[in-house]
Formats: C-alpha cells, structure tokens, sequence
C-alpha cells in the first residue's frame, strides 16, 4: 500500500513509502474498522513537517505518514462495532488518548500530558494512504450528503472547539449574546470561523491582508461578513470603526495580529487563539494598556489547539446547516484538488502558494456512486 511520508527532522523529505494493508484484526476486542481514503486536505501543519520544524515518527519507525483531514469510506467492520457500517463515510479523530485525567473522559484536545498522539503529526501515522484500520471510537459518521465537501470537516472542528469554548467561558456573564465578533485571517480556518459565526447570528467583520477584490474576501461577503483589508484599514483602525468586538477568532498564523487583536477586544469580550506560531519572534507592545484594558474589561484570552468528538458532531451539524443556508459555500473552499498519492511533489507545491489556493488536498480515490458500493457489499456478503 501506498503511502505520503517523511523523514521528521530532514527538510523536504516527502518521499512515497510503502505500509502493509491493514486489518480489522489489528485493533483489539472485535472494534475495528478498515477504511477506504477518499480524500486527505494538506494544511500548514503539513508544511511544518515536511520543513522538518514539527512531528514525530511513531515509535519503531523512521518515517511519519502525513495527512490529518481525513474523509473515507467504511470497507469492513469487526463483530464488536455497532456504530458505522460497510459504505458510511467518515472521518477520523486526529489526537488519540493519552493518560491524564482529560484523556480518560474522551477530552484528548484537553491532555495535560507532554507527549501526544496525533495522527500524521505526532508520533502516529496519518492518512495519506490508500487504507487505514481505527477502532470504531475515533471515527465520526458523515451523511452521504455531505460528502463533497466533507475533507473539510477536520479544519471545521478547530473553530467549533474555540467557538465553543468561548461560549462556555462566556458562562461567567450569565448571559452571553455576542452581537458583533471579529475573524483575524480569511485562510481556511478564517473562513470557517466566519462561517460558523454567521450561522450563529453574529454580525462579523473578517481581516486579512489581501485587498479587494480577491475569492477570499468574495466568500466572506457571500456569508453576509465585512472583509477589510489591514493594508486599507489597519485592525485597530476597524475595531474603532466596526467594534467594539464580543469576540474575536484569531487565526491568522502571525503572532503580531495576536496583540494587535487585543487591543481591540470590548469590555467582557474573549479573544480566541488558534495560530501556531512556531518561530521565535519577539516584539514590543503597549504592555501597561493592554493589562490594563484587559483587568478593567473583565477580558479573556483563552488558546485553543485540537478538537474532541463533540466539536467533530458539532462541524457535521453546521456543515448540514451551511448547505442549506449558504449553498455551493463549502463546495468552494475546495480550490485544488490533487489526483494520486504519487503526485505527492505537486501537493506540496500547490500548499506552498498556489495562487488563489483555499483547500488543497489529495484526491487519494475517487468517490464511487452510492448504488455501485451498494452492489459491491451485496456481491461480498
Ligand atoms: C491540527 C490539529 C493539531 C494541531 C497541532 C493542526 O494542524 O489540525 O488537530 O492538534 O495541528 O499539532
Ligand atoms: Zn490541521
């Protein structure tokens, strides 16, 4: 079997491995599920590992399996698994379960353990593969509706988590209605951020560097959001303009924006922060003002990473929503599809800046008509 990998610590080591098939067998207690990859969405964190600044090669091995935005379809069940069955579309947690007390209760996005688990980044192989084995308790069902668009459900989940910890927090106000919320970034996560706030109800104002016009500021207008863009109006500057902000999503990768951002919080406002910002990167900010803003605000900053199954059936739910509140939406996140896990060289190339680059993402099968699936399973049993 095929397989996207590299060397974790060599620079631009993507090479094309091999793995034996796996099977249901190899996951204990009758709970396994082979899964047939469909298609795998690239991200920065991909671009990380393979720059070598980031990931971990499971033990026993010298080369890490990339790939964490999974979506593919149920092959085969073992006798224990009740939950999905032989043509179901799903999609795999990415952080498996460590050992403190956050991993014990399904919360491994909350883990207090140093070393992790993730699928295609940290100590476990991901899913730039032809086929993968996972116990029944890591994969989320997605409706055959859904799936076109369904690779994106994994990035989708890193909002839902923060968005759904920033309500949680918001708890201390007793009542929480944010009226107005700024998206720092319209990449990916940025986009997605707009999306799911604007299905909450929230008017949102969307920053990213690019001027108009360009399909990312395109998208945030079709959700009924404000693009502006930091070369014509600085964020501060939008903040006065267009704020104060109940909440804002920081996802733009730059730790600068991050501070900038805090300055533009309203009182009992909670700032979201998403971005890895691996560098080391130092920079002088208005300490006194932004401390005491933040004391005298009653403000929250709170740094979210990874996401739990609730967020994953949380994402299904607002993608079922988008399709019908905003048709064809998701559908255009997808801009570069690559065929082939052997084309592996033009993945990269494309996450590295294709011009007008959304979602890239690897087209590892191709999606079959439900009927001919249907008639496969009736043929095997
Ligand atoms: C992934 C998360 C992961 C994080 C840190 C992100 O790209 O989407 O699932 O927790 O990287 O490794
Ligand atoms: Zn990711």
């Amino acid at each position: 079997m095929k397989a996207i990998a590299v060397i974790p610590g060599k620079p631009n080591s993507a090479h094309l491995a091999e793995l034996p098939m796996p099977s249901v067998s190899d996951v204990p207690d009758g709970r396994g599920v082979l899964i047939r990859v469909l298609r795998v969405g690239v991200d920065g964190t991909d671009k990380e590992i393979n720059a070598a600044e980031y990931g971990a090669a499971p033990p026993g091995y010298d080369f890490l399996v990339l790939g964490h935005e999974s979506f593919g379809q149920v092959v085969e069940v073992a006798e224990k698994v009740t939950e999905v069955k032989p043509g179901e579309y799903v999609v795999a947690i990415v952080r498996c379960p460590g050992t403190s007390i956050y991993d014990l209760i399904g919360t491994n996005d909350m883990t207090l353990d140093d070393v992790y688990y993730e699928r295609g980044i940290s100590n476990r192989h991901g899913f730039l593969t032809e086929y993968y084995v996972d116990n029944a308790e890591y994969l989320v069902k997605v409706p055959q509706a859904l799936r076109e668009v369904g690779v994106l459900l994994e990035p989708l989940t890193i909002v839902e988590k923060g968005i759904a910890q920033a309500y949680e927090i918001q708890r201390r106000l007793r009542i929480w209605r944010p009226k107005r919320a700024a998206v720092m970034g319209a990449g990916t996560v940025g986009l997605l951020a707009t999306l799911a706030l604007r299905l909450r109800g929230v008017e949102v104002t969307t920053f990213s560097l690019a001027a108009k016009p360009n399909p990312n500021a395109e998208l945030v207008e079709e959700l009924g959001a404000r693009y502006i863009s930091t070369k014509e109006m600085p964020i501060k500057e939008g903040a006065k303009t267009f704020g104060p902000f109940d909440v804002i999503f920081e996802a733009t990768g730059a730790s600068v924006v991050v501070f900038e951002s805090l300055q533009s919080l309203g009182k009992d406002g909670v700032i979201v922060l998403s971005s890895i910002t691996g560098g080391n990167r130092t920079l002088e900010v208005p300490a006194d003002r932004i401390n005491l803003d933040f004391v005298l605000g009653n403000k929250v900053m709170v740094g979210t990473v990874n996401a739990n199954r609730d967020h994953y059936e949380a994402g299904v739910r607002d993608m079922a929503q988008a399709q019908t509140v905003y048709p064809e939406w998701l559908r255009h996140l997808l801009t570069h599809p690559v065929a082939g896990l052997e084309n592996f060289k033009e993945l990269f190339d494309k996450l590295s800046g294709a011009k007008g680059a959304i979602k890239v993402y690897c087209e590892v099968a191709a999606m079959e008509e439900q009927e001919s699936w249907e008639k496969n399973i009736a043929r095997a049993s």
